[in-house]
């Protein structure tokens, strides 16, 4: 595995079910009543945020402080980004604390990729723009994963504001490369083209959604629309809104959040006992535990980064 989390594209299906197997092993230590290990003692971890967050955000926090790193958390409100300092001079700042890794979310595609380039720290892409949000897709595979089992052969409909979304992009890429049929679906202005070449078919109607085992439904993304891409949300919900209708009682349903009630989603499958949406935040902080495992303490880390030896995971 790289130094690096930037995209679903840095890891191999070897590599993703490493960090899905890691994951399962912090899901032990998260069900115990002291939820850390000493791993990552005297590593610092910088979670650095421009962009609004609550999942994301806590999950990583929470994965650092239960590796038992050390965590700085610095938002763009309140931080020198508010008084105009630049993302380079941000990273250099902060990389003057040598740390561990830099979690980075921005609204910027390409962002990480950059500070990866400004930083002997290992970067994790927490989302930048409309790219790869990719321990998001880790997550789902790993909470469908438990769910189902095998991923092989599943059926994949991801729903919505596929253009904005970069929960789709690495959703795509990690559901295919698990084995998944991923299709893609929403209004023709909202299918970037050529998304196909990903590894997805495309559909622009819900027509064909009774093949889907799992439904992914995607929140619509006002903050990234300049322009009108839907007539209105009503029109919108009329033809894509994921309703008790449309959901099959053996369909599964996954959501990123934050979720639109009454948007893409209604009330009546968000708490359906089909919807994998608690369980995703869930398994964001087991997950988020594993790739910093992977990237700061397992297979592959470059040496000279490690400040301690690694500790593996201790029994209880
Ligand atoms: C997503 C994001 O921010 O990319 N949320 C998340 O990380 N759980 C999806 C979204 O905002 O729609």
């Amino acid at each position: 595995m790289r130094r690096h989390l930037l995209s679903i594209d840095d890891l191999s299906r070897d590599d993703i079910e490493r960090i899905l197997g890691r994951a399962e092993s912090f899901a032990e230590v998260s069900g115990r009543e002291i939820k850390k290990v000493p791993t990552l003692r005297g590593r610092t971890v910088i979670n650095l945020f421009y962009e609004a967050s609550t999942r994301t955000s806590s999950s990583f926090e929470l994965a650092a402080k239960r590796l038992s790193a050390d965590l700085v958390s610095v938002k763009s409100s309140g931080s020198s980004v508010d008084k105009g300092e630049s993302l380079k001079d941000t990273v250099q700042t902060l990389s003057a604390y040598d740390p561990a890794a830099i979690v980075i979310r921005s609204p910027h595609a390409g962002a990480a990729a950059l500070v990866a380039r400004w930083t002997r720290a290992s970067v994790i892409n927490a989302g930048d723009g409309k790219h790869e949000h990719p321990t998001q897709a880790l997550l789902d595979v790993y909470t469908l994963a438990r769910r189902v089992g095998s991923l092989a052969g599943l059926r994949v409909w991801i729903v919505g504001d596929v253009m904005h979304s970069r929960v789709a992009r690495s959703g795509i890429l990690a559901f295919s490369r698990m084995g998944c049929e991923v299709t893609v679906c929403g209004p023709p202005t909202l299918i970037p083209r050529g998304i196909e070449s990903l590894g997805c078919r495309v559909r622009t109607t819900l027509d064909e959604l009774p093949e889907a085992d799992v439904v992914y439904a995607l929140r619509m993304q006002h903050e990234r629309m300049d322009g009108s891409f839907v007539p209105s949300l009503r029109e919108y919900a009329a033809q894509y809104q994921i309703d008790g209708r449309r959901l099959r009682p053996n369909q599964l349903l996954m959501h990123p959040g934050p979720v639109n009630r009454g948007v893409e989603l209604a009330a009546e499958v968000i708490d359906s006992p089909q919807a994998l949406i608690v369980e995703q935040v869930e398994s964001g902080v087991v997950v988020r535990m594993a790739v910093l495992y992977e990237l700061l303490a397992g297979h592959g880390a470059p040496s000279g980064v490690r400040a301690q030896p690694a500790t593996e995971p201790q029994p209880a």
